[in-house]
């Protein structure tokens, strides 16, 4: 709120300043430091060189471009200190303002139009067929999820992209195998235990047996070109991994529009290996085909020697393909630290071909989850399984609502939404490129900066406004909320479309964590102070509409970081 006032003021007086002076006048408007010299700032010496007027002169010029402009009334006073015209908001008209925009579109309150007619790609989760889900993949899931709704809040097509890993010389060595040890009845019982066990034997058989090596990396050669026998198989290492992904999904609630995964690109890459060659950037090096990328980055390796692809391959055919698939403005790719340089080389390429939309993707980096400092993705020597992580945030959570209020009704369904909403904030919270702690414990307590902490401050405001059968009807005493206590509530809500602007544009989910804390501190400090049933009607309605528009903003801020909003707890 006071930023667009800020915007318009300094637009106001740069095109009054211009037309008066004839020359262009840039005005600068800032918030002041201390509380005594009101909400916005102008310094005056620039301006006074720049129309060449003394000092006082020029504050009398502005003052009165700003009584004649529109925002004279948002205005309650004006002084001048020490070069600086001071600016004091008239609070009353601010607050009437934030909850007129709320009231215009309640349901869209914070949105904004930045995204209209644009598309942005974002590529996240995507784990590795016939592997167990990671911590890695789990932050890779929540923070995609998050920021696809921040694009999408404002006003941005999202394409949500699960770039599964369903294809490399791994899955020769899988096939391999299945077809001499595997069983077909243990793969259906438990798939991903079953496929990794059969990976982790080919290794261990493969160094008395090297020969396997080069079976195993035949059987992929011929799975690239079709062979049926072996499409089936994949196939089938393909869906039954899925399907045990797809528990993980539905219990965090994320969805994708396509599960287009590295496989698919198969038959998309032999043109962009002869675009390559033919614009002389294929270099041969023992028997492999690589895209020298000088002396800052090393080589790109785009064909083995034994003309299979990689990684980066497919990676090349994919940006191609989203481009000229979606015509995405931007394409993100939520993925780990540790493929920086994956990234880095893409970027490299693709500005080699010369296409100049390589500044249109970026990666979007995130650090390791760890556990007593290190790395968690082993316990005590055994990998740790996402699921059981998160069926123990959810006991964790049964257990304090047990203590809390053991009268709950739908005790397992609100456990689920507590525990799984806890873990997705508690990783939120964190600037995603920093490893951060995981302490289970810690994040599904019902207070500190914690999602069940969220959850509750909107419980506790339904539960009041409840009591009261409040309905928002608008009558609000605007004077009352010219109150510091009100107000800071005020600047803040105010604040919340700045803030998604914000939080998409730096693909930063936490900046959003971290208001949402605040604005729950704000209410949780307020009700501290403030009794809210008091028996003047108008001021007890006035304080609900402002409970109602704070509850608003929390569980929609909620919603976006992929959350569950819940009634009672
Ligand atoms: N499957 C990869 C991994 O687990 C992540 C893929 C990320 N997306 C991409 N387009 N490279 O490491």
């Amino acid at each position: 709120m006071i930023d667009s006032i800020k915007t318009n003021l300094k637009a106001g007086l740069e095109t009054a300043l211009s037309a008066q002076f004839n020359k262009p006048i840039s005005v600068i408007v800032e918030e002041p430091k201390r509380p005594n010299q009101g909400d916005i700032s102008i310094p005056v010496f620039a301006i006074a060189k720049a129309i060449d007027l003394s000092l006082p002169e020029t504050v009398v010029t502005i003052k009165d471009v700003i009584k004649t402009s529109g925002l004279a009334e948002m205005i309650a006073d004006i002084s001048t200190t020490g070069g600086f015209i001071n600016l004091f908001l008239n609070k009353a008209i601010i607050a009437k303002g934030v909850f007129e925009a709320f009231a215009d579109d309640e349901e869209n309150y914070g949105s904004t139009n930045t995204g209209t007619g644009k598309t942005v790609c974002i590529d996240y989760s995507s784990p590795n067929i016939a592997k167990p889900f990671s911590i890695g993949h789990l932050r890779s899931t929540i923070i995609g999820a998050a920021i696809g709704n921040l694009y999408e809040k404002c006003g941005f097509t999202v394409v949500r992209i699960n770039h599964l890993g369903d294809f490399g010389t791994q899955f020769g060595k899988i096939i391999y195998a299945y077809q001499h040890f595997g069983n077909e009845e243990l793969v259906k019982k438990d798939p991903i235990n079953e496929l990794v066990k059969l990976y982790v034997e080919f290794h261990e058989l493969v160094k008395t047996n090297p020969e396997m090596d080069n079976e195993a990396r035949r059987i992929f050669k011929e799975l690239e070109q079709g062979n049926p026998e072996y499409v089936t198989l994949w196939n089938w290492f393909r869906e039954v991994s899925l399907a045990d992904y797809m528990k993980v999904y539905e219990l965090l609630n994320v969805k994708f529009d396509s599960y287009n995964g590295e496989a698919f690109y198969n038959d998309k890459m032999q043109p962009i290996i002869d675009e390559l060659a033919a614009k002389g950037l294929l270099k041969e090096d023992q028997g492999a085909m690589i895209v020298d990328l000088g002396e800052q980055l090393p080589p790109a390796l785009i064909q083995k020697s034994d003309g299979s692809t990689l990684y980066i391959t497919r990676d090349l055919a994919a940006l191609f393909y989203r481009k000229q698939t979606y015509h995405f403005s931007r394409c993100l790719y939520v993925v780990g630290n540790e493929q920086k340089l994956h990234f880095e080389q893409l970027k490299a390429v693709v500005k080699k071909m010369g296409y100049n939309y390589y500044d249109e993707f970026e990666h979007v980096n995130f650090g390791l989850v760890l556990q007593d400092g290190k790395k968690m993705s082993t316990r005590k020597g055994k990998v740790v399984k996402l699921i059981d992580v998160l069926n123990e945030a959810i006991d964790l959570s049964k257990q304090h609502i047990e203590e809390k209020n053991p009268e709950l009704k739908n005790k397992d369904e609100i456990a689920q939404k507590i525990g799984v909403s806890a873990i997705i904030f508690n990783d939120l919270k964190n600037y995603r490129a920093n490893d951060f702690e995981f302490d289970l414990e810690d994040m599904v307590k019902f207070e500190g900066q914690t999602g069940p902490y969220l959850q509750y401050t909107s419980v506790r405001i339904t539960s009041i406004l409840a009591a009261d059968q409040f309905q928002y009807d608008g009558d609000i005493d605007f004077e009352l909320m010219a109150h510091d206590i009100f107000f800071d509530i005020i600047k803040t809500a105010g604040d919340y479309a700045k803030t998604i602007e914000k939080a998409t544009k730096e693909a930063s989910p936490s900046l959003l964590a971290k208001y949402l804390l605040n604005l729950a501190a704000l209410f949780n400090s307020l009700y501290g102070k403030e009794r809210i049933a008091v028996s003047d009607m108008r001021e007890r309605k006035t304080k609900e509409h402002l409970l109602y528009l704070i509850r608003s903003i929390l569980n929609d801020g909620m919603r976006i970081l992929g959350m569950q909003t819940i009634e009672k707890m």
